[in-house]
């Protein structure tokens, strides 16, 4: 296996400016996360943390995140690079919730000129009035929950819209101006074809989003559609049509001109989600919100997930911190985390960046592992880059074990 010297590694340190790492001029950058736990309707196959619209309760929710946020005593120390709500369903709330919430954010922490701000809506809930306070308020990106474009599969889904509302609304985002639009789409579905799959990417395609993530289906302990599963297993796509799908969203959506750069995520070159990066790249974020995570100074914080206790908190403390518990990662933690995150970019793992990350060299920790995998073809190395083969890729879990350090 060929290695390169340490000279060659602060040579590609330097290259990707890591020099200006004593530059204090400029406050470190952060990403931020912002969680909105309610939705119209549950969908049938969805674990996220997230409630059945509740009208009387989000006005005191979100009250309780504006004083999470303004509470937050290290704001002045940050700069936000990219922000990101997600959910449930963001698009629930009214124009006034969430401008009162924009409001906590830049009253507390510097929100950088060009940041990226996402927000995940859900077709079927947004509306011209809402899309404009988008734009006052400097959100760039909007990420649609499309799922699928078959009346049928998102009847069975659980989801509130139809195809019809995909398109009016996707031309709507369009026309009030944002030129950043992310569809999520699902494969894998009961009952899906890879002739029906096909179609589907054709029709995605068609519309021209900057991104589009496709995710095959994960069904998930204690939803409506593990019963189904257990009740009905032949009507799920097997292993092999599940990876034959992926292979046809790579194929038919590269051939439209999207870079494949994460396991699940295509963009048009420069349209990367700048957000979700920084988690793959195990870069410091601060998550508000009920069962929001944040990473930092090499802990894990994670706020509680009960949501009379969060509102209550709001309304009986004066600083308002909600964690339910920290974590203090170990060295060999966060390499595996850095290992499991970075392998899911096609891109790979820079070994330049591993060094500057934990100041020892990546072949120094995974020798045999790497060794392994590279004569298995499930990993390859070049451009001083460790990445997932085509094969590796199809069976990522089984790699991704020979990166564990702890047990
Ligand atoms: C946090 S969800 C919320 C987005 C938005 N509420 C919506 O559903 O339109 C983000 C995405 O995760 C995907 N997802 C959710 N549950 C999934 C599951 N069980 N298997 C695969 N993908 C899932 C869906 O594509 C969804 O759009
Ligand atoms: S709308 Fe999104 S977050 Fe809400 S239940 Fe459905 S998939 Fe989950």
């Amino acid at each position: 296996m060929t290695r390169l010297t340490v000279v060659e590694i602060k040579l590609a340190l330097k290259e990707k400016g890591y020099t200006n790492m004593n530059d204090k001029s400029q406050k470190p950058k952060l990403s931020m996360y912002i969680h909105i736990p309610f939705c119209e309707r549950k969908c049938a196959y969805c674990d996220f943390l997230s409630f059945d619209y509740r009208d009387d309760k989000i006005d005191a929710y979100v009250e309780a995140l504006c004083k999470q946020i303004k509470t937050y005593e290290y704001g002045g120390q940050w700069q936000v690079s990219t922000i990101f709500f997600g959910g449930g369903t963001p698009s629930l709330l009214t124009p006034q919730q969430i401008t009162d919430i924009f409001k906590a954010i830049r009253e507390t922490i510097e929100v950088s000129k060009g940041a990226e701000i996402s927000m995940e809506c859900n077709p079927g809930t947004l509306t011209e009035e809402k899309i404009d306070v988008y734009r006052a308020l400097g959100i760039n990106r909007i990420s649609l929950g499309v799922q699928s474009i078959d009346v049928d599969q998102l009847k069975q889904l659980g989801r509130i819209h139809n195809d019809k509302n995909v398109f009016e609304q996707y031309d709507l985002i369009r026309e009030k101006g944002f030129t950043n639009i992310n569809l999520d789409i699902m494969y894998g579905l009961p009952k899906q074809t890879l002739d029906e799959w096909e179609k589907q990417l054709d029709v995605i395609t068609a519309l021209n989003p900057e991104h589009i993530s496709a995710y095959g289906l994960i069904v998930e302990e204690g939803t409506p559609y593990e019963r189904l599963y257990e009740k009905n297993p032949d009507i799920f796509p097997d292993e092999e049509l599940e990876l034959a799908m992926n292979w046809l969203a790579h194929k038919r959506l590269t051939k439209a001109g999207y870079v494949h750069y994460e396991i699940s995520n295509y963009a048009k070159p420069g349209y990367e989600c700048k957000h979700n990066e920084t988690y793959w790249r195990l870069i410091p974020y601060i998550g508000f919100g009920l069962g929001a995570s944040s990473y930092m100074h090499n802990k894990r914080f994670d706020m509680i997930d009960d949501l009379e206790a969060y509102i209550s908190m709001a309304n009986n403390t004066s600083d308002m911190v909600a964690v339910d518990s920290i974590v203090e990662s170990t060295i060999q933690k966060r390499m595996e985390e850095y290992m499991f995150l970075g392998l899911r970019l096609l891109e790979g793992i820079d070994e330049a960046d591993f060094l500057y990350t934990f100041n020892c060299s990546l072949t120094s920790v995974y020798d045999d592992n790497l060794d392994y995998l590279i004569k298995e073809s499930l990993i390859e190395r070049a451009d001083a880059h460790i990445r997932l083969t085509p094969r590796g890729i199809d069976i990522s879990n089984y790699v991704l074990s020979y990166f564990l350090l702890t047990t």
